[in-house]
Parts: C-alpha cells; structure tokens; sequence
C-alpha cells in the first residue's frame, strides 16, 4: 500500500504537508480533541489505505489542527489487533504520521493496573514493555528490541511536575484480548514486573521508534486489573475513570507536544 496516496488525500482535505507530532488518543481519551484549534478532521472510514473501521472500533477520526504552537495529528480512535486487523495494518497511523514528517508520537491507552500501589486514574509513563506470544510488528522477526525513551519520560516528569499532575511510571503488559485477564494470569504479570495491563500502544511504540520518531506512551490506569481488586471489571468503568482525569490528561500532553 502506498501511504503517499493515503497523504495526499488527506492534503486534498486541507491538511498541511507537514507536522510537528501526533497524538494516538486511546479508549475514553477522546476529549483531547478539544484542545485541537483550528482543526479539520476527517473519519477513518474515508481515509484510503486506512484499515477497515470495525463495529468494535467504533468509527473515528483522524484531526489536523493545532496544539498550542505545535501542528499536530490527532488520531481520536485506534485499530487493535484484536479486532482482527494484522498488527502490521495496527500501525497504520504512525506510519501516516510519518509521512507527514512527524518528528515525535504521544500514545495513550486505558490499561488495569497490576501493581497494587498504583490507584485508579493514575497517569502511567511506559519506560518499557513485554509482548508474550506476539510476533514482531515491524517485519525483522530476528532483531533484538530494545525500546528506550529515557528523555520523553524525563521530560514529561518535568512537565508533570510544572503543572501538578502526579505521574507514575512502569512496565506495560501487552496482552492480545479483547477478554480480560485471569487472576492467575495478573499474578503471574505482576512476578515478572509488569505494572499495568492493556492491549494496544507497543506496536504503535515500536513502529515510531523504527522510523525514527521520538514516541512517549502514557497509560491511564482506569481499574485494577483482575484479583487486585474485589470489583468486578466493567466495560462502563473505563469512560467514567477518563472523564474523571480528561482535563489533566489534556493540559499534559498538550505541554508535552510543546517541548518534545
Ligand atoms: N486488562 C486489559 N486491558 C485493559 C484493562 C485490563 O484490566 N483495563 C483497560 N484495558
């Protein structure tokens, strides 16, 4: 598939040949695209070379606007393996981002947390990640994957810390889905030193840093994962817990985009 029939479409709407950044928005996160100004948007089932919009992803829109004084992309919604689109096709986005000259990714994700320390709605800066019994997304099946953001997350401590807003940080369970976890398998997570659960943002991380972009995943803690807690999981959960915690997700990544 060619992505520059997919960006000059998208020019054709009116984007800009050119952005600072893009932001994946994961489940729940989608009111940041209030904070886009001056934004056109156009929904994915529109966007050539897009992979097919399922029931289950529930449409989205791909925003091209500003972010303070960054231009910037903003995928509201996200294609997930476990909808059935092959991990390479998830990825899809970034590759568009770059294409559109990129230089840095903010991905979020609503995830469980495994460690019992952390509390719902806590921000979770991912400094690196496991995949069990997933193949590789970025097609050299035998190189070894060091993922390393070590100055996105000192960064965005700093901004945390500039504008108040506690962030934790740790490791991100990806996990294929859509069910959830045992509480056998959240154990066992937890022994290997995994602190939240979820099933989207590594191929996404991964593909960014193959291309050479600057990527930062933050994780909305939005319950605790299976066995932490006697509550049930709820699907409900996660829209509440994100409403709950949009505005200092926004004003974060919004400073983020500033100074990445
Ligand atoms: N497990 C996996 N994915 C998730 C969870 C969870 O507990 N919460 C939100 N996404």
């Amino acid at each position: 598939m060619n992505l520059s029939e997919t960006k000059a479409f998208l020019v054709g709407k009116g984007f800009s040949e050119s952005v600072d950044a893009a932001v994946i928005l994961g489940s729940g996160l989608g009111g940041f695209t209030t904070m886009v100004e001056n934004g056109i948007s156009v929904p994915y089932q529109e966007i050539p070379g897009f992979p097919e919009v399922t029931v289950a992803g529930h449409g989205g829109e791909l925003i091209q606007g500003m972010v303070g004084d960054k231009r910037v992309l903003v995928y509201s919604g996200r294609f997930h393996h476990y909808e059935g689109h092959p991990l390479e096709r998830t990825v899809i986005p970034v590759r568009v981002a770059s294409e559109f000259n990129a230089k840095s990714l903010v991905v979020s994700n609503a995830a469980g947390s495994i460690n019992t320390r952390f509390s719902v709605g806590d921000l979770m800066l991912i400094d690196d990640f496991m995949r069990f019994g997933f193949k590789s997304s970025t097609g050299n099946e035998m190189a070894s994957t060091r993922y390393s953001n070590n100055n996105e997350i000192k960064l965005a401590h700093k901004v945390g810390l500039d504008l108040g807003i506690q962030l934790r940080q740790g490791t991100y369970m990806f996990v294929k889905g859509p069910v959830y976890e045992t509480s056998a398998e959240i154990r066992a997570f937890r022994y290997l030193g995994a602190d939240a659960v979820g099933m989207s943002t590594v191929p996404e991380l991964l593909e960014a840093q193959k291309l050479g972009l600057k990527s930062l995943g933050i994780t909305l803690i939005t319950n605790m994962s299976t066995g932490v807690s006697k509550q049930k999981l709820e699907h409900g959960e996660i829209k509440e817990v994100a409403d709950s915690r949009k505005e200092d997700f926004g004003r974060l990544v919004a400073e983020i985009l500033q100074r990445m």
